[in-house]
């Protein structure tokens, strides 16, 4: 199969497997133990239907978002990934041309291989920085500060990586810094040859950019790996953290990897605009629901109070659709987004972008929806209350900002 003959996500993941060796193939492709809520975050999706409508007129329709008071093109980005440069040189900064011709969010990792600087020169209008807590808050309130110099539209941190999640797949590969390279891994690197020449003739491991200036002078890109590796994940971090972030940052401000509804208004009463509800992709808590389980109850929680995104297997438009339905403004692709430039460059990133947003097209079209502003309980079945427009939103103004999150909330998780 070529680049153009792919018609689904699952098609590119098809084509990634076959440019990367099984070592970093599984690193982009696995989940955390026994990979339970990998597949929850796909199964969430099946306790909700989309309702359609017909004989409205849907000949004109847009997929126009606001998010965080500037305009995209459609309601849906790319989640941040680190280390991209192992899968593809230069592959931080394709993801970031990539959205800004699709007009989409591209939040870019603070671990990726190209930097902030980099990437804000080509994409300055859709390129938004991720950052986690480090063990040196120096570094986490520095990155802040470059991204404010850099006039950085949104940021975004993570809160959900106090520790690592065991990732099985790259425990059983030998996945390891430095790269040992045992006769398995030649042996994979030999079955992709493209892979294997750009890697090599780039030097081997790529130095991650966004790091280098916290390293000695002339640090190698080991160096700079393990200074990175030193400083995250940083198990002390505490929401005083998140507050310092706040005071040093003026602009729109997301918590990235909100599960529980008490998390979310946390994060909102210490000054977020936006939650990001997400289970990293299922690279975390194996144990976690499915993103979209906690998406309606995060909702109720928020009343209204901060923008919602949410990602952790988006593999169709119609997914995108039910969590707008569920009160999402947006959602992101991870693994996707890679898979899309492993395996073809900016082409194949582009690629990813253009089906989503023709799928979403097609859904908006069957659900009589001119625009996303169209999204609500009326479009949705829940199949545990199958009853359409089941779960109306509530009036904000019925709800006490400081309510507490009870037992019955918790339980509309399902
Ligand atoms: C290869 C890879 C690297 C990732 N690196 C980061 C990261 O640096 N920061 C972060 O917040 N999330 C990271 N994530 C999680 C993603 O941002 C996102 O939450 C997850 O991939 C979404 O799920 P999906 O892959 O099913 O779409 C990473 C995910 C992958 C697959």
């Amino acid at each position: 199969m070529r680049l153009d003959q792919a018609i689904n996500l699952d098609d590119i993941r098809i084509l990634a497997r076959k440019a990367l060796p099984r070592i970093a193939f599984d690193f982009i492709d696995g989940g955390v133990d026994g990979e339970v809520a990998l597949e929850r975050n796909r199964a969430a999706f099946e306790r909700y239907k989309l309702l359609p409508r017909y004989l409205v007129d849907v000949e004109k329709r847009h997929q126009k978002v606001t998010l965080f008071g500037h305009d995209y093109a459609s309601p849906f980005g790319i989640s941040p990934m680190g280390i991209a440069g192992f899968f593809r040189p230069g592959a931080d900064l394709m993801l970031a041309r990539a959205a800004a011709r699709f007009e989409l969010p591209y939040m870019m990792s603070s671990a990726s291989c190209d930097s902030i600087e980099a990437a804000m020169a080509l994409a300055p209008k859709t390129t938004w920085l991720q950052i986690y807590g480090t063990r040196d808050p120096h570094i986490t309130l520095d990155l802040v500060a470059r991204a404010k110099a850099l006039g950085v539209r949104v940021l975004v941190m993570t809160v959900d990586t106090p520790v690592m999640g065991k990732r099985e797949r790259n425990i059983r590969n030998g996945f390891r810094r430095p790269m040992k390279l045992t006769p398995g891994v030649i042996l994979q690197g030999l079955s992709r040859p493209g892979w294997t020449f750009r890697y090599l003739a780039k030097g081997g491991i790529p130095m991650m950019e966004n790091w280098r200036p916290y390293a000695a002078p002339g640090a190698d890109a080991n160096a700079v790996a393990d200074l990175y590796g030193t400083q995250t994940p940083a198990p002390a971090q505490t929401w005083s953290i998140f507050a310092e972030v706040r005071k040093a940052w003026d602009g729109p401000l997301v918590v990235k990897g909100v599960m529980h509804p008490a998390d979310a208004q946390k994060a909102v009463s210490l000054g977020a605009d936006g939650v990001m509800v997400s289970n990293h992709g299922g690279r975390q808590l194996d144990s976690a629901p499915g993103s979209l389980d906690m998406l309606p109850v995060i909702a109720d929680a928020l009343a209204g109070r901060a923008e919602l995104i949410i990602d952790s297997g988006f593999r169709r438009g119609s997914d995108i659709a039910k969590a707008l339905c569920l009160g999402a403004k947006a959602a992101f692709l991870g693994r996707p987004a890679m898979f899309g430039v492993a395996a073809a460059g900016e082409a194949g990133a582009a690629k990813v972008l253009e089906i989503m947003r023709q799928e979403l097209s097609l859904v908006m079209g069957q659900l009589g929806w001119t625009d996303t502003g169209c999204a609500g309980a009326e479009s949705l079945i829940d199949l545990m209350e199958p009853r359409p427009a089941a779960r109306a939103a509530p009036a904000t103004d019925q709800i006490d900002a400081n309510t507490e999150i009870d037992a019955n909330t918790l339980r509309k998780a399902g």
